[in-house]
């Protein structure tokens, strides 16, 4: 398993370009099954969640074409309808293709993908709204499999605000007889691209980036040429690790407006961020301040940039709570951080960080992605060597992110393992 090796103390300066979003182009890409004919994505990154998607839709007999970051696939000719253990196992995203083969196939078998790192993230109301809209739905040895001749519009209330229970039933809906009414839904910039390419192969959805999302189904959908938008959450990551270097970063081609949340604590933590020509500067302080931090859905401060604002705070002048509203778990980067000298203390869903004058590098290890990503940036600070394991959970989801770090002047290297 590679390692990350990081000598901490170095300015971050320069240019870096973001990439396409992740956790956007995963469900743009499993809307592909939806069609007959081939489709053209643009911005796709190179990402392990981007290779295990394209296993599964090659599994399902999608058809896949491409160089670099265009992506063509033809979805048309489905010769099976089941996502098996081990592809749902490496990626949970993997059971959003629930929705779009009982849609089109009218039957599906996914594997149930279990708990994570971070919490049990159950799939309840995904199946809840799929047999809303008149699937018959039972769990078998492990798997959920899901029958409709064909899917009835229905008006289906989300308990909980989800992406991924918005995005399933946003394809399934759209191939479905009737009107399907989604309240409470998620209004995630990811769930709005996923919209868009939809309305781009003939959908009829409204409303889209808000709460309330109408479907009126249609009988097929045709190919369609799309962008995944810019990932938000590695553009976040790229701030964070600019304010905590101290240095001063342009962030090229990433999206200001749905990054409003991390900027506004970050002005209050007394970076300065301001917009330039194709991008966004980032120029740190020489003292950061406390701030508090509750993550919530969109358009709140994200989840999946908690930890790494928290390796920010472990350097802040005061002391911040930092709320986790959104996952029951995600506060496994926290004894890590201890590790680097941090002072956190965690009490349920509420982390106390304590600034400290420095980080001392140390060996640590990640339980997942982005709790990875906070590694990295306490690294990046951290007086000496701080030595990270376990880089295939970064791997999954930031594209380069060493080459990246280097290119801005960080001693960041991979040591193959
Ligand atoms: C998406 O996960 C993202 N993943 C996550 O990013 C992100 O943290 C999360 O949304 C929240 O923003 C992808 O887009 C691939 P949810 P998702 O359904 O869709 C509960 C990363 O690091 N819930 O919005 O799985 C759930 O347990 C990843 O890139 C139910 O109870 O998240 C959680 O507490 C990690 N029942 C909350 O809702 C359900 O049926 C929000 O989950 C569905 C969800």
């Amino acid at each position: 398993m590679d390692k990350f090796i990081i000598e901490g103390g170095k300015k971050l300066e320069g240019r870096v370009r973001i990439s396409g979003s992740k956790n956007a182009a995963l469900p743009v890409l499993v809307s592909s099954l939806l069609a007959d004919g081939w489709s053209t994505y643009h911005n796709i990154p190179d990402l392990a969640d981007i290779r295990t998607i394209k296993k599964l839709l090659a599994n399902h007999g999608a058809q896949m074409e491409g160089q670099g970051e265009t992506l063509r696939i033809n979805g048309g000719n489905i010769v099976s309808c089941e996502a098996p253990y081990d592809l749902v196992r490496t990626m949970r995203a993997s059971v959003l293709v629930l929705g779009p083969l009982v849609a089109r196939m009218g039957q599906a078998r996914v594997s149930l993908p279990g708990g994570c790192a971070i919490g049990a993230r159950p799939v309840n109301l995904h199946l809840k709204a799929l047999e809303a809209m008149g699937a018959a739905i039972e769990l078998k040895e492990g798997y959920v499999e899901a029958k409709a001749k064909r899917l009835q519009g229905a008006t289906i209330y989300f308990d909980i605000s989800t992406v991924g229970g918005t995005e399933n039933i946003l394809m399934a809906a759209a191939l479905a007889k009737g009107i399907t009414r989604l309240e409470n839904a998620a209004k995630e910039p990811e769930v709005v691209n996923l919209a868009e390419t939809l309305i781009a192969m003939g959908a009829k959805i409204k409303g889209a980036g808000t709460d309330v999302i109408t479907i009126e189904g249609v009988d097929s959908l045709r190919p369609c040429e799309v962008s995944v938008i810019p990932d938000r959450i590695e553009a976040g990551t790229f701030m964070i690790a600019a304010a905590i270097t101290g240095g001063d970063v342009i962030l090229e081609g990433c999206n200001p407006e749905h990054l409003e949340a991390l900027v506004m604590k970050l002005r209050e933590a007394g970076i300065a961020i301001n917009p330039v020509e194709g991008g966004l500067r980032v120029q740190g302080a020489p003292e950061i301040k406390s701030v508090d931090v509750k993550t919530l859905p969109y358009p709140g401060f994200p989840t999946d940039l908690q930890a790494q604002i928290m390796a920010l705070m472990a350097v802040s002048r005061g002391a911040s709570v930092i709320t986790e509203t959104i996952f029951e778990n995600r506060f496994m980067h926290v004894a890590e951080l201890r590790r680097l000298g941090a002072s956190i203390a965690v009490d349920g869903h509420n982390a106390v960080v304590k600034g400290v004058k420095r980080l001392k590098g140390a060996p640590v290890m990640a339980t997942d992605l982005r709790a990875s990503a906070s590694l990295v940036v306490a690294g990046l600070v951290a007086e000496g060597k701080t030595t990270l394991a376990r880089v295939y959970h970064i791997d999954r989801g930031y594209q380069a992110i060493e080459k990246k770090l280097t290119a801005l002047g960080a001693n960041i290297r991979r040591v193959k393992g």
